[in-house]
């Protein structure tokens, strides 16, 4: 499974990035409204530090302005991917674009009918929420179970990969993993999570104490 990071944060991005675990980066209105600075300055930065896709996304709600803005944002960068909602009007302006050849992010996706619907219209990626359907008392993994599932049984006719979104902690991450899942877009704050273990940082104490009590060095 590849990893993006789910961040405008440019500094996050950077430090991340330099891991080599980065593979992608996704970002939200939200996401940009929070840094306080201007998209298309945010989004330039962010393609030159990251090679893969980086999904930025419309807001525009009618197919036609969707399309202008997605032709405008895919200006950025090769590899800006376009987000569009889960809506009647979002999967026109996936079917135009990809059809150009601009690739989609299909987000807000909350149902296996809507995953489908987006497979059908030709995006490059779907959107499954987790978080916010695990907030509102529904099992978020149990659409990206669904979905993974489906795409299956028509892997010659589907392209589309699925993208585990609005995901909260380890375990969510692990589960879209063990599941089959293309991608999980991960906070900053969960990605580097993932790395940690007590057992790594007591481990290393461990051996750092054991060598300096040799008195060698390697350089
Ligand atoms: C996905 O691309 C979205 O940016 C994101 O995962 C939303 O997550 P949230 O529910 O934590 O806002």
């Amino acid at each position: 499974m590849q990893l993006f990071v789910d961040t405008a944060d440019v500094e996050e991005i950077r430090e991340l990035a330099g891991t080599g675990v980065v593979d992608g980066v996704t970002t939200n209105p939200t996401l940009v409204a929070k840094t306080g600075r201007p998209l298309f300055q945010v989004l330039e930065e962010i393609c030159r530090l990251v090679p893969g896709p980086v999904s930025a996304e419309v807001t525009a709600t009618d197919a036609g302005t969707m399309v202008a803005e997605g032709r405008r944002l895919a200006e950025v960068a090769p590899n800006i991917v376009v987000k569009l909602p889960l809506t009647r009007d979002g999967l026109e302006a996936c079917h135009r674009l990809e059809k150009e050849g601009i690739r989609t992010n299909v987000t807000l996706c909350f149902s296996p009918a809507q995953a489908l619907l987006a497979a059908r219209a030709g995006a490059s990626y779907v959107s499954p929420f987790v978080g916010r359907l695990d907030d509102v008392g529904e099992e978020g993994m149990g659409l990206v179970a669904d979905i993974v599932a489906i795409f299956r049984n028509y892997r010659e006719s589907i392209r589309t990969r699925v993208l585990a979104a609005s995901i909260r902690h380890v375990a969510h991450v692990i589960e879209a993993a063990r599941l089959g899942a293309d991608i999980a877009t991960v906070p900053p704050a969960v990605l580097r999570q993932l790395l940690r273990h007590p057992l790594t940082d007591l481990g290393l104490e461990r051996f750092l104490a054991d060598w300096r009590a040799t008195g060698q060095r390697i350089l």
